[in-house]
């Protein structure tokens, strides 16, 4: 089990204490949602915060959440800021783009998830299982922080657990609290990405604490 905080609802100018106060409470790996304007219709960061993290925090894994049809721009750029693991969407180029990325990531040693949006059918998924190192299942249409997690994607988990035979860890995105948490490891999720459960009430390290326990 892994908790994975988004800081996208994170005040911007508050990024460093939050992150520094969420590692201290043991996290190790950050979820960094880019939305380009075109792919969501928001905006959030750019390559220079996933280089600020990695010199800041080098000990510390930048997951980077890519919502954007644009990624000749976008995979280069955030494998050169230092990306770990980055996260493609099935929706967002077509079979033969989304082979060539994840192969040109394999190459520069950044581990691939692929990320399927709520209404993406599972068929689409046995192609990539033997390429990619995570699968991404959405738990809300993605573009904002703050939404509520869809229940129907239980199911999803309970199909996609079956179809990667234990080999591959899941994780879900959107609308994680310590209810639907649980619902979602019930079903077979291993990786929780939460935002603003965990940086938009009083306490990180009591959120980060209270979502720990109902996983364990
Ligand atoms: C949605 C993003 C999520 C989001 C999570 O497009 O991919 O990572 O920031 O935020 P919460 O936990 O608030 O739903
Ligand atoms: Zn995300």
């Amino acid at each position: 089990m892994m908790i994975a905080p988004s800081i996208l609802n994170i005040n911007n100018l508050d990024l460093k204490n939050d992150i520094q106060v969420a590692a201290q409470a043991g996290i190790k790996r950050f979820h960094i949602d880019i939305m380009d304007g075109h792919f969501v219709p928001n905006l959030s960061f750019g390559p220079q915060v996933v280089s600020d993290f990695k010199k800041t925090f080098p000990k510390l894994e930048a997951e980077v959440h890519l919502m954007s049809n644009k990624p000749e721009i976008m995979v280069p750029a955030f494998v050169k800021a230092g990306t770990d693991l980055m996260l493609l969407h099935y929706e967002a180029m077509d079979t033969a783009e989304l082979n060539k990325w994840i192969d040109y990531l394999k190459q520069h040693q950044v581990r691939v998830g692929l990320v399927l949006n709520p209404d993406t059918p599972l068929t689409v998924l046995p192609p990539f299982i033997p390429k990619i190192d995570q699968l991404l299942i959405m738990t809300v249409y993605p573009g904002f922080g703050g939404q509520k997690f869809i229940a129907e994607s239980c199911e999803k988990i309970r199909q996609a657990k079956v179809m990667l035979a234990s080999k591959i860890p899941v994780e879900v995105d959107g609308g994680i609290n310590r209810q639907t948490a649980k619902l979602a490891q019930e079903a077979g999720a291993e990786i929780f990405v939460a935002g603003s459960y965990l940086f938009c009430q009083e306490s990180v390290v009591a959120q980060i604490n209270e979502l720990n326990r109902v996983l364990k």
